[in-house]
């Protein structure tokens, strides 16, 4: 028996207890944790007993919404402990702060964040479209120096804000250019065609980014897109819906990073872009064009 079954020992009942899944996301001073709704009433005892369990943590919030919207942020409720949201947060030898209340941030992709950061060469421009607080661009920046610069994107302004803060106390500011805005919008304005590498860590949206992520690639490159899929089939077949009129392509690897929901799962696959077809043969061989 763990200390938190013993510590929730006569306060919720064995059929309660089932219910209640242990796996809790701590990032620094905070814990998350997810209550089913039927014991929702039993939200303060279960976060006494995790703080009780944990005597690192300040405070214990219950998930009280998924997560949503373009910022993809999930609504908090504190159920124990004391103080907000505002956490600082170390992994993979990086330093991070942020409001989790604010912006997105999963501490499940931390491994996945180290395979990439390994592939990186030297002299390399990395563009990542959807940067959130720069998980993969600080760690990128700090532990591949000789990296030649990492332009990061974002349309929350809150999460841009604490990726530069975090760039700041990990020493790699002069690694990374910071942009806030629609990741299309800002590729169309600075970043066509500096890329050697592609971060598109978007699921859900994420194919209607590939023209503009192919408009920031250099001739040739790699991508690395992140989705939600059943199968590998389905990312398959995502990617050549996305891809095939339009560049030269292969994939070179995909795997699953982490569960997202029953049966369903974040798969990452990784594509070398060869080369980009040009604009009269993507028109040509559009369904329905007919070649006169
Ligand atoms: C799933 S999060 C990924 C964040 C980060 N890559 C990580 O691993 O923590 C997606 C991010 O994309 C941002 N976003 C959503 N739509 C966007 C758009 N059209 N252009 C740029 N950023 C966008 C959200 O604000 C959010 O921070």
């Amino acid at each position: 028996m763990t200390r938190f079954d013993i510590l929730l020992k006569g306060k919720l009942t064995p059929t309660e207890r089932k219910k209640l899944r242990t796996s809790l996301d701590i990032l620094g001073e905070i814990a998350i944790v997810e209550i089913p709704r039927e014991l929702s009433k039993r939200s303060s005892v279960i976060g006494t007993a995790i703080l009780k369990a944990n005597p690192q943590l300040r405070a214990v919030f219950k998930k009280a919404t998924p997560v949503r919207g373009e910022f993809r942020i999930r609504g908090l409720k504190r159920i124990a402990g004391k103080g907000g949201t505002l956490i600082t947060y170390r992994e993979n030898t990086c330093a991070f702060k942020f409001d989790i209340a604010k912006v997105f941030f999963t501490p499940r992709m931390s491994s996945e964040r180290l395979r990439v950061a390994r592939q990186i060469k030297n002299g390399e421009i990395v563009v990542d479209m959807f940067a959130g607080v720069g998980p993969f661009a600080i760690l990128i920046a700090k532990t591949q120096p000789h990296v030649g610069m990492i332009h990061v994107i974002d349309s929350n302004p809150e999460a841009i804000k604490y990726l530069l803060e975090s760039a700041s106390m990990n020493k790699i500011s002069h690694k990374i250019s910071a942009y806030i805005g629609d990741s299309r919008a800002v590729i169309e304005a600075y970043l066509i065609g500096i890329a050697d590498r592609i971060i598109m860590n978007l699921p859900l949206t994420e194919e209607q980014f590939f023209p503009s992520a192919l408009k920031t690639i250099k001739k040739s490159g790699i991508l690395h897109f992140y989705t939600f899929a059943k199968t590998e089939k389905e990312v398959q077949s995502k990617i050549r819906r996305s891809l095939q009129k339009r560049a030269i392509f292969k994939i070179l690897k995909i795997r699953k990073v982490r569960q997202y929901a029953p049966r369903i799962w974040n798969f990452v696959a990784d594509i070398r872009i060869e080369r980009k077809l040009n604009k009269s043969r993507q028109a040509a061989s559009r369904p329905g064009h007919i070649r006169s």
